[in-house]
């Protein structure tokens, strides 16, 4: 008894554990990862590192232990009304307009989406993809705390008709729920149907990968796209040359379309 007390605990398989984190989610090893395996620990103790799948039960819940989920309505507002200031009405979609936020988080880009499809008119969907399960749970539900911080310090005023806000709380108002939806994926695997979205939002995902992860992301995202359809990605994400996307135009950064054939 005495002997085993003693004992030190068995090392955690970080290095593999990460390794396999990169082949099947694309994550980049660094502290922030570092730090939250650590925190999951008796998930890493019981994971099948031969068997790493998001569909497998610990390897779902180290995903959604590990997976950095900060967002926010009209996060980076300058880039958002320059999509809808030039992006959105130069896109012409085949019957309904289909809106992706691409690691959606806890759903807020998607909602944002969805009001900016409402105020333009036509028929519009949006659809939130992410990894982690208690993420999505929240964009399903889509009730969240005013703050602080100012959860809605980035949404313009005549913005806010489109949330019911009370008691420290906001809410996409209900008309804009039945053409929302939020569906778990991978965006390393074919999640998304072929070229049959017109704008696709993956801001703040690929800075957590690795260059392979972004690299299988982006030709993913590229093949969603319809040929014209635009890609918005963080500022210092930087698409390949040769995958098949170009600057929308000079002056809007971070926003990208697909061209008319793959290069
Ligand atoms: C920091 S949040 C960004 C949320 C939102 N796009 C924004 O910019 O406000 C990144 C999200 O990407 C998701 N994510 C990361 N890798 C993913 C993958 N391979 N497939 C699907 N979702 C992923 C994470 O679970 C997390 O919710």
């Amino acid at each position: 008894m005495a002997d085993a007390l003693a004992r030190p605990a068995p090392a955690l398989p970080l290095g593999a554990v990460q390794e396999r984190l990169a082949g099947l989610a694309g994550f980049s090893e660094s502290d922030v990862l570092r730090n939250r395996l650590l925190r999951a620990a008796p998930i890493l103790s019981r994971l099948p590192l031969d068997r790493a799948s998001i569909d497998h039960p610990d390897w779902a819940a180290l995903l959604d232990a590990v997976t950095v989920q900060e967002t926010r309505m009209f996060r980076a507002g300058a880039q958002i009304a320059s999509f809808r200031a030039e992006v959105l009405p130069a896109l012409a979609p085949r019957g309904t307009l289909s809106l992706i936020s691409a690691g959606c988080a806890t759903g807020e880009e998607a909602w944002t989406l969805a009001i900016l499809a409402a105020g333009r008119g036509g028929p519009w969907q949006v659809e939130g993809l992410d990894l982690c399960r208690p993420a999505l749970e929240a964009a399903n539900a889509a009730r969240y705390r005013l703050g602080p911080p100012d959860a809605l310090r980035e949404v313009p005023e005549a913005d806010r008709a489109w949330l019911d806000i009370a008691d420290g709380w906001f809410e996409p108002v209900a008309a804009l729920r039945p053409q929302v939806r939020f569906r778990r994926g991978n965006l390393l695997d074919a999640c998304l149907p072929d070229a049959a979205a017109d704008a696709i939002l993956c801001r703040n995902v690929l800075i957590y990968m690795t260059e392979e992860g972004r690299l299988g992301v982006l030709k993913r995202l590229v093949a969603a796209l319809r040929p014209g359809g635009a890609l918005l990605l963080g500022p210092t994400d930087r698409p390949p040359r040769g995958i098949g996307l170009v600057p929308w135009s000079r002056d809007l950064i971070g926003i990208w379309r697909r061209e008319a054939t793959d290069a």
